[in-house]
């Protein structure tokens, strides 16, 4: 895929070279005036005819016609000033537009795309994560057609330099943070008569052998066993057996200091009893987006491998109606021992999210991070661009934070006050009610899990709005977007404890 060179060898091997160009104010410089001249001039002709463009994003086509060793060049406006975020969408538009037209050997000249605040590390990072994120395709039941397929095939990484090692890490990094994202991104557009819990659990397991991971997968009975009432719950109506999949990925001596990443695992989400209207349960296949987050983030982490301690968690069913359902006015008892008075079966997320807090922190949990689809409050709130979230600990919160910038993934922070904990214990029957009515409803979700992660460090992330997306980018088809699994990798990787 990825080939690192040291040096441009402009009359060899070059199907399509790729420059990028800045805006300048006086004459053509480096790489970009080299081919000017050797073309006698027409560069800067074409720039000065408006036919050739340095406004960022802009993408301009050019045939030698056979005078160079190089077939066309594709230059590639940057404006004045290029910033990560600004990186991402410029490859991702050259990466798409490369595919389009169906070129499979291209070479980029690296060293044009750097700035003072953009190296060239991050421009190979950058780089290779575009790369596997604007060319993803959603993977479709449709008939095939005839038509072969045409891929980029090899991507040639030229350097001004000697620096290869660092370039090619680079490289291999970002497109490891892209492909878990486009991992989480098919498994989250799957349907659910094909992804089920048992298949959910299933495609853990392959990860996990892959990476060597210890697993382990509750079934039903074992469930039963321990008293995981609350997601049990969830799944009494349902033909399909839950599961309650779990991965460990150990990079440090000994098991200490463990996050656990907890996902949501429902795999379709009628809402129950407190059934959802026609129009809104189409989509609730995305109901597993969380768990979809968490098993990409695994997936960049089994790549790179940090020095960190991780337990996965995924408490995983569907949500459905039968004579055997669970119904509003139940009382269940979770792991925790805590009682919890079901008021309605659409608030279904947090209580399979309970059980999947108090296991991780049966399996070492110290640090908590949970992902899920939990609300669609949190759209009302924040739309479909940022993230919600909620803590019990500044200092986790400032670090998964930090990350969701690094991967340009907004996170905003909704308050947990104490009357909100009022209102989540408020029950006559129970320790808790699982929906204490619509104001603050994403606020309230949140603050039952808090309730769940107890004094252990948590941060919650509600993805409801943000786990797909009704937009083609240039960085990714509409559908699911696969958030959070490049924030909670980067998360990981820089984890501190701050002791
Ligand atoms: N899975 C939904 C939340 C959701 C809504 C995800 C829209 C994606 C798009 C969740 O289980 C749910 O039904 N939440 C209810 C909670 C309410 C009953 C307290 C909601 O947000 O309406
Ligand atoms: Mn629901
Ligand atoms: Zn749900």
């Amino acid at each position: 895929m990825f080939k690192v060179h040291n040096k441009l060898e402009l009359n060899k091997m070059n199907e399509t070279l790729i420059i990028g160009m800045f805006q300048q104010n006086r004459k053509l410089s480096g790489l970009a005036a080299e081919l000017d001249q050797l073309l006698d001039g027409q560069i800067t002709e074409l720039m000065k005819e408006g036919d050739l463009s340095t406004k960022q994003k802009s993408i301009t086509k050019l045939h030698t016609l056979g005078r160079l060793g190089i077939k066309r060049i594709f230059f590639v406006g940057l404006g004045k000033e290029l910033t990560f975020a600004d990186g991402r969408e410029v490859f991702g538009k050259l990466f798409k537009t490369v595919q389009q037209a169906k070129l499979q050997d291209v070479t980029i000249a690296l060293d044009t795309f750097v700035t003072e605040d953009f190296d060239r590390s991050e421009a190979a990072y950058t780089l290779a994560e575009a790369f596997a994120l604007s060319t993803y395709k959603i993977v479709d039941y449709k008939q095939k057609s005839n038509e072969p397929e045409k891929n980029i095939e090899t991507i040639n990484v030229v350097i001004d330099g000697e620096e290869l090692d660092e370039i090619k890490t680079a490289l291999e990094v970002g497109y490891a943070f892209g492909n878990g994202t486009n991992s989480a991104r098919t498994l989250t557009n799957m349907p659910p008569n094909l992804l089920t819990a048992t298949e959910l659990a299933n495609y853990a397991i392959e990860l996990a052998n892959k990476y060597q991971f210890e697993y382990e997968v509750l079934e039903k009975e074992e469930m039963e066993r321990l008293g995981m009432g609350a997601l049990l719950a969830v799944n009494q109506g349902s033909e399909e057996p839950p599961k309650m999949i779990v991965l460990k990925y150990q990079g440090k001596d000994d098991w200490t200091d463990v996050i656990g990443l907890v996902g949501k695992g429902i795999t379709y989400d009628t809402g129950g009893y407190s059934i959802k209207p026609k129009a809104g349960i189409v989509g609730m296949k995305t109901d597993m987006g969380g768990a979809a987050a968490v098993l990409g983030a695994m997936e960049i982490i089994g790549e790179i491998r940090p020095e960190q301690n991780v337990v996965a968690v995924i408490p995983s069913t569907d949500n459905m109606i039968s004579g055997k359902a669970f119904k509003p006015d139940d009382v269940i008892v979770s792991l925790s021992g805590k009682t919890i008075e079901v008021l309605n079966t659409d608030a279904e997320g947090r209580l399979a999210l309970a059980d999947g807090i108090t296991y991780a922190k049966h399996h070492g949990a110290n640090y908590l991070v949970d992902v899920s689809t939990l609300t669609g409050g949190v759209i009302i709130a924040l739309g479909n661009d940022t993230t919600g979230a909620m803590t019990n600990n500044e200092q986790l919160f400032e670090q998964v934070l930090q990350a969701s910038h690094e991967c340009v993934e907004p996170i905003w922070r909704l308050p947990i006050t104490e009357k909100d904990k009022k209102r989540v214990r408020n029950s006559k029957m129970a320790d808790l009610n699982n929906s204490p009515g619509r104001e603050g409803h994403a606020i309230m979700a949140g603050t039952f899990l808090g309730e769940f992660a107890e004094n252990t460090p948590w941060v919650h992330l509600d993805i409801a709005g943000t786990a797909t997306t009704s937009k083609e980018t240039d960085l990714g088809p509409s559908g699911a977007t696969g958030v959070m699994a490049r924030t909670l990798a980067a998360f990981v990787e820089r984890f501190e404890t701050g002791e």
